[in-house]
């Protein structure tokens, strides 16, 4: 008799071709609405699936948890930040935990490169006076905004992503500094040409560009805190294509309102899928390029997330490790 598949319940809209692949390995059930599951949608999901494929949009807190069924036996997540995820709480039930790193690492990068270039040189500003008809011509004085060539820039989380940026970076004339909670290989390090800072404070006082790129867990729970913040120089930028909830958002605010920082390139947001009504004032100022979180959004990236997913199901349930399991030392 032919092996039951396993009953795999994915929370949203995926790739065409990845739903399509899913459907023929496994007992699928999808999101055709692609609206974000209500909690009792999750209790239902967990209570009978045997692999959840959850987003970012999903809270798979320790209480959903608790109310998932013993057939739950793997929660593969597509993305890779897993803070949504209380992972601890799964891994007792003796639920694993998946990931998608790596696939996204480019596409990140040059979003996060995309969002330095636009506050710097003041590109949606710019942009929009055309549409609205409030340019008047050239003039020498007008829409300037900073030079990058020659400035500072602090990246910090060094891991695949921050990497991925320094090298861009690297080509457009900044100079590299990161702090990072392990320093490099001296070979990483020379590679990059980056210079490694222990103290976060000593950093942020002499960077023009800080750019987050390390996973929010409770250690770095606004770790860009209000009195860090005030450690950046009047002309510095802030980039943030990371986790929200890396940055103290309404200290943030307050030194952008108060011309404390030049500005600040946003693609997450601390109380996602909320954009406080402050920010949005300060993007229609032209003094933030807000961006609706789309680091990883390309068809290729998106697709190479499934296929990770996919991936990371099949090895799991033909009886080995799959290769991208979330461990405890991670969190
Ligand atoms: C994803 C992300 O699109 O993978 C991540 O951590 O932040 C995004 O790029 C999203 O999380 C998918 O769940």
């Amino acid at each position: 008799m032919a092996k039951k598949k396993p009953l795999v319940v994915v929370t949203r809209r995926l790739p065409e071709v990845i739903e399509t692949r899913m459907c023929e390995l496994f007992d699928t059930r999808l999101n055709v609405s692609d609206r974000p599951a209500t909690h009792e949608e999750l209790v239902e999901a967990v209570r009978t699936a045997d692999v959840l494929v959850p987003t970012i949009t999903d809270r798979i807190d320790s209480g959903l948890i608790g109310q998932a069924g013993d057939q739950l036996k793997l929660i593969a997540n597509f993305g890779n930040g897993v803070d949504h995820i209380d992972v601890a709480s799964a891994l007792r039930r003796s639920i694993t935990v998946t990931n998608t790193p790596g696939v996204l690492t480019e596409d990140t990068a040059d979003l996060t490169m995309g969002l330095i270039l636009a506050v710097a040189r003041r590109l949606v500003e710019g942009a929009r006076t055309i549409p609205d008809g409030a340019w008047g011509g050239w003039s020498p004085t007008w829409m300037l905004g900073h030079r990058i060539t020659g400035k500072r820039l602090g990246i910090v989380g060094m891991g695949r992503i921050g990497q991925a940026l320094a090298r861009r970076a690297s080509a457009f004339g900044l100079s590299i500094h990161y702090h990072n909670r392990r320093r490099l290989p001296v070979e990483i390090e020379d590679q990059l040409e980056a210079t490694y800072w222990e103290s976060l404070d000593q950093m942020l006082a002499r960077i023009d560009i800080v750019s987050i790129h390390c996973p929010h867990t409770p250690a770095t729970y606004h770790l860009l805190s209000a009195r860090r913040l005030k450690q950046l120089r009047p002309h510095a930028i802030i980039v943030n294509t990371a986790r929200g909830e890396i940055v103290d958002e309404n200290a943030l605010i307050r030194m952008l309102e108060a011309d404390e920082v030049f500005g600040a390139g946003l693609d997450v947001f601390e109380h996602e899928p909320a954009v406080s009504p402050k920010l949005i004032k300060l993007a229609k100022a032209g003094k933030v390029t807000l961006l609706p979180h789309m680091g990883s959004a390309t068809n290729e990236g998106r697709v190479d997330m499934g296929e990770k997913v996919i991936i990371n199901i099949k090895t799991f349930m033909d009886g080995h490790r799959p290769p991208d399991r979330v461990l405890p030392s991670m969190l």
